[in-house]
């Protein structure tokens, strides 16, 4: 599953809430990339720096981290941890752009390179966007009800709400947040907007609760947990973004260049797998998870999966 709405941990679990963000599977994705002087490197997901910091220390001197991330506002603190690391004398480019994964080719055109050698995806949202109620990716704090990452995007996921048809939205519950009682929250959320419009996270998060059975309500995750994973991968067609992801960087990756993804849900796993397996020589035959203190320190690792393969020689 993904990492889900909450304002605690991030795991959608009720606990303590970790203020830093913890770049998930690091040493692990260090690893896969095989990173050495002068590469091309693009995070494809650069969210507030924890991985790109990393990285920038192996790829130079003479190296070019390019990051980019859909959240403009997520770039501020990016831009503030990388630009330590660039202090630190790595002699490393580092350039930064608010722009989808899937345009990655126009960043790379932007600073005169064609093409670049490894790419690193870790999907979902980041702690810092969950953190921020005004974001409206979390329950835990009322906020607009909003999960757009980038906040430029015509429609939130209050307007999604408001005019989806209640098959589709049990259909996206179900599929996307993978909840067993999608038709009754469904169907508790169309008779709510007749009465009132849904515009609040605390609003979705209630309703969401009293429309599950008694036990269902008392589990592990917070009862609204899968519901609001499902809208927000909706509002932000995280699936749709993935596909195209993986294309542009099979495309702008020379030869012998390495793609890695971290992935939440199962169905993200999956399009990874597969493109993988199509595209590339594959290797990590078995997905890497956390180590077991990892998993026992940051509960984000506890869904993750990373997979990396090899882009293959161009046959002449
Ligand atoms: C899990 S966080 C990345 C954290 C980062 N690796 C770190 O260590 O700080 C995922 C980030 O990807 C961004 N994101 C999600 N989908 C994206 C897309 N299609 N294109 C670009 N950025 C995206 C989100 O806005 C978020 O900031």
């Amino acid at each position: 599953m993904d990492e889900p709405s909450t304002m605690d941990d991030g795991s959608g679990q009720h606990g303590n809430r970790h203020p830093v963000h913890r770049p998930v599977l690091l040493r692990e994705v260090l690893m896969v990339l095989e990173l050495r002087e002068g590469l091309v490197v693009v995070d494809g997901t650069v969210g507030a720096g924890g991985h790109a910091r990393a990285i920038v220390p192996h790829i130079g001197p003479g190296g070019v981290l390019v990051g980019l991330d859909r959240d403009s506002e997520i770039l501020v603190p990016a831009r503030a941890a990388l630009a330590e690391v660039e202090a630190a004398g790595a002699g490393v480019r580092v350039s930064l752009h608010h722009l989808a994964h899937s345009q990655m080719h126009e960043s790379l055109a932007a600073i005169g390179q064609s093409r670049c050698d490894r790419v690193l995806l870790d999907l979902g949202v980041s702690s810092m966007q969950l953190d921020r109620a005004e974001r409206g990716f979390s329950f835990m704090a009322d906020g607009p009800l909003d999960m757009r990452m980038d906040s430029s995007a015509p429609e939130s996921a209050a307007d999604w709400l408001a005019s989806v048809g209640e098959q589709e939205l049990a259909d996206t519950i179900f599929q996307l947040g993978e909840e067993r009682y999608s038709r009754r929250i469904a169907r508790a959320i169309t008779a709510e907007r007749r009465r009132r419009p849904i515009v609040r996270t605390g609003q979705l998060a209630d309703l969401v609760t009293a429309a599950l059975p008694g036990a269902a309500r008392h589990g592990r995750i917070h009862p609204a947990t899968r519901t609001v994973q499902a809208i927000r991968m909706k509002v932000n067609d995280e699936l749709g973004e993935l596909e195209r992801g993986l294309q542009a960087a099979v495309a702008c990756l020379r030869p012998g260049g390495r793609l890695a993804v971290i992935s939440f849900h199962s169905l993200e796993d999956r399009i990874v797998k597969h493109f993988l397996r199509a595209h590339c020589e594959v290797v990590t035959k078995k997905p890497i998870t956390g180590s077991p203190d990892e998993l026992r320190d940051n509960p984000r690792a506890r869904s993750a999966k990373l997979r990396c393969g090899i882009v293959r020689e161009e046959v002449a």
